[in-house]
């Protein structure tokens, strides 16, 4: 088993390879254990950031760090467009595949390999994006996000989802509590292993991030990357984040 600090080194000096280790064995109860783990919140934030694309009625949607595909089918759901999931990680592309198909939307969903820092797409493709979980696991957020404006076209939409630190001092402290000490167990208990490591890497990942990315930091880089309008909503007591801009033209 290796050592937290051996982990903690990994996630610092190579996000991209340690996010693609920690997600490798997930995908298959991944819905399931992160509706559960999440107490139910995060059903709750994705539809909040979906809300926030449906309304420009868009034709095209990239749907970046897609994963298993949760975001991808909603999207589709919701809208008429069609929608291309994203995803580094080949394991979570199969889960998303399976789970595309299993829902009749082949036709609606077409799925990428490839890296949320350098799209295989031309300036200007899409009327709109969306992103979640996906700026703790890179090198240099602020040039992330430059790239994911960079696909977007002129006056198209851009929402996010992350997890955040609650600001209240008390709600913090719960957070804390249940990051630290209840999410490491109750992910071993119900995911084994795998979700042991989830568990235990995410408290700590989601404060580092946010000690040098602080959301006024996050908002700043939004609109540095070419995104106006953006607005922050805190969810579950400041536990989710959700945000949203427009491509400046
Ligand atoms: C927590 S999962 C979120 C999945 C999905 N969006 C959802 O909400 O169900 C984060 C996903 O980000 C992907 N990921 C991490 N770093 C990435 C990167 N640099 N580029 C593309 N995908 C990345 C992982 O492979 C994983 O599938």
């Amino acid at each position: 088993m290796k050592r937290w600090t051996t982990i903690l080194r990994e996630y610092r000096h190579h996000p991209n390879e340690f996010a693609r280790e920690l997600f490798a064995p997930l995908p298959s109860r991944y819905d399931f254990l992160s509706a559960l783990l999440s107490l139910g919140q995060d059903r709750r934030w994705r539809s909040a950031m979906v809300n926030r694309v449906v309304g420009s009625r868009p034709s095209l949607i990239l749907d970046v760090a897609c994963g298993p595909c949760g975001v991808t089918r909603k999207l589709a759901k919701r809208t008429r467009a069609h929608v291309i999931g994203l995803d580094q990680s080949e394991e979570m592309l199969r889960q998303g595949r399976a789970n595309v198909a299993r829902v009749g939307m082949v036709d609606r969903i077409s799925l990428v390999l490839g890296r949320g820092e350098q799209l295989p797409f031309a300036d200007g493709t899409f009327d709109a994006l969306t992103f979640t979980y996906l700026l703790r696991y890179v090198e240099d957020p602020a040039a992330t996000l430059r790239e994911l404006a960079r696909v977007v076209k002129p006056g198209g939409v851009l929402a996010s989802l992350e997890f955040a630190v609650p600001e209240r001092p008390i709600w913090r402290i719960a957070w804390w509590f249940y990051t630290r000490a209840i999410l490491p167990v109750a992910g071993y208990i119900t995911g084994a292993k795998p979700w042991w490591d989830v568990g235990r890497f995410l408290g700590p990942s989601i404060s580092r991030h946010y000690s040098t990315y602080s959301v006024p930091w996050t908002v700043e880089a939004w609109g540095r990357a070419g995104i106006d309008h953006v607005e922050c909503r805190s969810m579950s007591l400041g536990g989710g984040l959700v945000m949203s801009g427009y491509r400046t033209g």
